[in-house]
C-alpha cells in the first residue's frame, strides 16, 4: 500500500480511514452518541495555551520519569483497546514489541485478540493488564493469577463500563467481531467467544476496592473517573493510581473533556496516589499540558491502532517515536529538561489572551 510517510498522528488517522474495512474504522473512531465528549477531548487541549519560558539551557533534556514506581522513558504509555488483530494481523503482539522498544509501558486490554501469556513471552517490557470484573468472580481470579504469572506489573480496573456506551455506527453495522479472531482471554470453560459486554459486573460498588486487595498483590489503578468525588473516594479505599478517562468518548456522551477534570482531581488526591489521563491526546503538546496540569503520564489508544493498521509493530513504533519526538520539543521550546521542570503556570487558558 503505497503512501506518503506520515510526520503527524493525524496522518495515521487517514491513512487508517482509507484503508480499513468500514466495519473496523467505524468501530476504532466511533464516539457515543452525537460524539459531544470525542469532539471535547481535542477542542479542550487546543483552547489551552502554553507559556514557555527561554534562556534555561535546554542542550540536554531528559524526558524520563516513572509509573507506580517503574520507569519509562517518556510519560505517554498505551492505553487498553480490544481487539487489536482487527487493526493488523499481528495486533497485541505487534504493540508489545513497539511498546517495550520505544521504553514506555502497555496496558494489555481483557478483550485482547492474543492472551496474557502469548504478549508476555513476545517482549519483556513493562506491562499493565486491563480488566473489566466479571459477574463469575472467579473468572477474574484467574485472569488476574494469569496477568500475576505473565509479569504484568498492575491492574487498571475499568470503572466507566457497568453497560457498554451507545455507539451509532457500531449499532447500524451490527458490529461483531469476525469470525477468524476470538477473545483470547476467554477460554473454553467461560463458554464465551465473542462479545464480552454481557460477562460484565454492572452491579459493583467501592467494595470492589478491598475485594481486588483481598486477592492479588499486584498494584491497583481506577480507569475512567471524572470527578473529584469518586478521586477522593478513590484514594479513601487506598488505590495506588487513578487514569482520568472518558473512554475516548465512548461512554457516556457529554462528560467533560478529561484534560478539563484533571485539575479539580489531581487538586482533591492531593498527591496521594498518581494520576494519569487518557482521551484525546494526539499531540506531544497535549501531554505536557496534562503533566503541567498535575498528571504523571498519559495514555494513548486510537493513535495506536493507526499505527498498526499503517505497518503493524513498523506502525506503532513510528507513532511512539512522534509523540517521543513531539513531547521532547515541547519540554525544549517550554525551557524544561526534566519533567519535574514542567510546571502549572506553563498552561493558561486561551480566555486569558482574548481581552
Ligand atoms: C477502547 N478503550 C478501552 N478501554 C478499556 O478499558 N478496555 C477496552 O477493552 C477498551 N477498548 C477500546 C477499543 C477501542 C477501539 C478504543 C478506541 C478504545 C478505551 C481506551 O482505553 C482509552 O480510554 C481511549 O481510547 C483513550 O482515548 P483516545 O486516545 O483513543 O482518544
Amino acid at each position: 500500500k503505497a503512501c506518503r510517510e506520515p510526520v503527524c498522528i493525524s496522518d495515521f488517522e487517514n491513512h487508517a480511514k482509507e484503508f480499513l474495512p468500514k466495519n473496523t474504522w467505524d468501530y476504532i473512531c466511533s464516539g457515543a452518541n452525537e460524539g459531544i465528549t470525542l469532539r471535547e477531548n481535542r477542542c479542550a487541549f487546543d483552547r489551552l495555551r502554553l507559556r514557555p519560558r527561554v534562556l534555561r539551557d535546554v542542550s540536554s533534556i531528559d524526558m524520563s520519569t516513572t509509573i507506580l514506581g517503574e520507569k519509562i522513558d517518556f510519560p505517554i504509555c498505551v492505553a487498553p483497546t480490544a481487539m487489536q488483530k482487527m487493526a493488523h494481523p499481528d495486533g497485541e503482539i505487534a504493540t508489545a514489541k513497539a511498546v517495550d522498544q520505544a521504553g514506555t509501558c502497555m496496558t494489555l486490554s481483557l478483550g485482547s485478540t492474543s492472551t496474557i501469556e502469548d504478549v508476555a513471552s513476545s517482549s519483556s517490557g513493562l506491562k499493565w493488564f486491563q480488566l473489566n470484573v466479571c459477574k463469575d468472580r472467579d473468572v477474574t481470579i484467574d485472569l488476574i493469577r494469569k496477568a500475576e504469572r505473565a509479569g504484568f506489573k498492575a491492574i487498571a480496573v475499568t470503572v466507566d463500563t457497568p453497560y457498554v456506551g451507545r455507539k451509532y455506527a457500531e449499532i447500524r453495522n451490527k458490529f461483531a467481531l469476525p469470525p477468524h479472531l476470538t477473545l483470547a482471554n476467554y477460554t473454553n470453560e467461560t463458554g464465551v467467544k465473542s462479545h464480552y459486554a454481557s460477562l460484565i459486573d454492572s452491579s459493583l460498588t467501592w467494595d470492589l476496592i478491598p475485594w481486588l486487595r483481598s486477592v492479588t498483590k499486584l498494584q491497583i489503578v481506577l480507569k475512567g473517573i471524572l470527578t473529584a468525588e469518586d478521586a477522593r473516594l478513590a484514594v479513601q479505599y487506598g488505590v495506588d493510581g487513578i487514569l482520568v478517562s472518558n473512554h475516548g468518548g465512548r461512554q457516556l456522551d457529554t462528560v467533560p473533556a478529561t484534560i478539563e477534570a484533571l485539575p479539580e482531581i489531581v487538586s482533591a488526591v492531593d498527591g496521594k496516589c498518581e494520576v494519569y489521563l487518557d482521551s484525546g491526546v494526539r499531540f506531544g503538546t497535549d501531554a505536557f499540558k496534562a503533566l503541567a496540569l498535575g498528571a504523571r503520564a498519559v495514555f494513548v489508544g486510537r493513535p495506536v491502532l493507526w499505527g498498526l493498521a499503517y505497518q503493524g509493530e513498523e506502525g506503532v513504533a513510528k507513532v511512539l517515536q512522534i509523540f517521543k519526538d513531539e513531547f521532547k520539543l515541547a519540554m525544549g521550546l517550554t525551557g524544561c529538561c526534566s519533567v519535574q521542570d514542567i510546571s502549572r503556570d506553563m498552561v493558561a487558558h486561551e480566555m486569558q489572551y482574548s481581552q
